[in-house]
């Protein structure tokens, strides 16, 4: 079968030079079995005729919004209805404005207020316009409203300019367009928070506490929950690389800052899943100047920080009326598993602990595998074998999905 048989799929052209490549991506879509629809804004049918693809697309081409051809129907309301997704290639900073301020002056933009199907944007521009603040602004804003980036290559610009900003080739648009189609979303309405990293708590302005923590596995939870349909806040410490695209993503520091964060949201999200390393103690008294090395020993006083996950279960003994988190802990153990799993899913009011072995080779921090035994109230729900934990978070949600009741 081939792999968009059966769906619709608008595709928005906007006016900058690679608006040629989107013949090749209209083309590719349809040779997979899509219904494509295209709409070109005026700036579009200047660089590729709307005769083009429409020939592609073997359908009639929207570009004016007052151009009703059928009576029967609004042209842009009954596009965006049918849609199974929007595509919008190539996307020129005017556009993703456009769409960041909700505003709707021609066919396209219009329709893409109207859409409630998936969007993906494929910028193409100079790459200053790309690098400019209001543009950063704009897609970190479209991307925790949950529109897709594919984003542009880096290479040759047309404007003579090397540098980011080219559109990413058909295929690699297609084949988003495909992975978005394909996939199945158990998260589908759900609003979701997960927490990544590692705390650190300072010492002075230069020195703190830190963990091995690498973020990988709560950034693997976020990727996966987003690309099952959720709507995603991810509160991340320090991490070995950044966060990925297409969700709310929130740096903190140090262990009661997340604390905060995490707590504010509560009542208004599904699930928490808390996959960070949070440090149990903190420095009693953090010193504003580098501290002097003025002995032989150094005695640094800590207190107990608060217990996130604890505070999340006693939130919801507290809160019987709200919005209940379907809570998932971690428990990173070094032996024991089951006993500390049990304990803590009892102790902090967990729906789920997901325990791993950190001393096991292919599990814990930093590695891009994992291990995990997944426990319930009623013990063992399922052990996970090595998996990428990509995969293993893609197991955690759909465990968690089917314990969560109906959105
Ligand atoms: N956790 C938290 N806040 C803390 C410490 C831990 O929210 N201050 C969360 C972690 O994010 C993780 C879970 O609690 O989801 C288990 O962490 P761990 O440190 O293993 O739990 P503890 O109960 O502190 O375990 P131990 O008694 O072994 O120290």
């Amino acid at each position: 079968m081939k792999p968009l048989e059966g769906k619709t799929v608008v595709l928005g052209v906007t006016g900058g030079i690679a608006a040629y490549k989107a013949a090749a991506l209209c083309s590719r879509l349809v040779s997979w079995g899509a219904s494509v629809r295209v709409m070109m804004t005026a700036g579009a049918a200047k660089f590729i005729t709307p005769l083009t693809m429409q020939t592609l697309s073997r359908h009639p081409v929207a570009t004016d919004v007052f151009d009703e051809r059928d009576a029967s129907v609004v042209q842009h309301i009954d596009w965006a209805d049918a849609a199974d997704l929007v595509i919008v290639a190539p996307a020129t900073a005017n556009i993703i404005g456009k769409m960041a301020g909700g505003i709707a002056d021609d066919m396209l933009s219009t329709t893409l207020l109207a859409a409630t199907a998936p969007i993906l944007v494929a910028p193409a521009m100079n790459v200053h316009m790309w690098e400019h603040p209001a543009v950063v602004e704009n897609v970190r804003k479209l991307g925790s409203r949950g529109v897709y980036f594919v984003e542009p290559g880096t290479g040759q610009l047309a404007c003579g300019y090397v540098g980011k900003g080219r559109l990413a080739e058909p295929d690699e648009i297609a084949e988003a367009a495909a992975r978005l189609l394909a996939g199945p979303r158990p998260l589908a309405g759900r609003k979701v928070l997960i927490t990544a990293g590692g705390t650190v708590e300072r010492i002075d302005p230069v020195r703190y506490i830190a963990n091995d923590s690498s973020g990988k596995m709560g950034f693997a939870l976020a990727e996966a929950a987003r690309d099952y349909g959720a709507d995603v806040t991810l509160i991340y410490a320090r991490t070995d690389g950044p966060p990925p695209g297409g969700i709310e993503a929130i740096r903190v520091e140090s262990a009661a800052e997340m604390h905060e964060q995490v707590l504010s949201r509560l009542g208004r999200v599904d699930a928490v899943v808390k996959a960070a390393a949070v440090a149990d103690y903190r420095l009693q008294q953090v010193s504003d100047k580098k501290l002097k090395k003025d002995g032989e020993t150094l005695t640094l006083e800590l207190v107990r920080n608060p217990d996130i996950l604890q505070a999340i279960g006693d939130w919801k003994k507290d809160h019987p009326g709200e919005r209940r988190p379907f809570t998932v802990g971690f428990a990173a153990e070094t032996g024991d598993l089951e006993k500390y799993a049990m304990d803590k899913l009892k102790r902090k009011n967990c729906d789920l602990i997901a325990a791993n072995d950190v001393s096991a080779p292919g599990a814990g921090f930093g590695t891009e595998t994992n291990i995990v035994s997944v426990y319930g109230p009623e013990g063992l729900v399922e052990h996970i074998p090595q998996s990428v934990k990509r995969k293993v978070a893609e197991r955690l949600w759909q465990l968690a999905a089917e314990r969560m009741g109906p959105a």
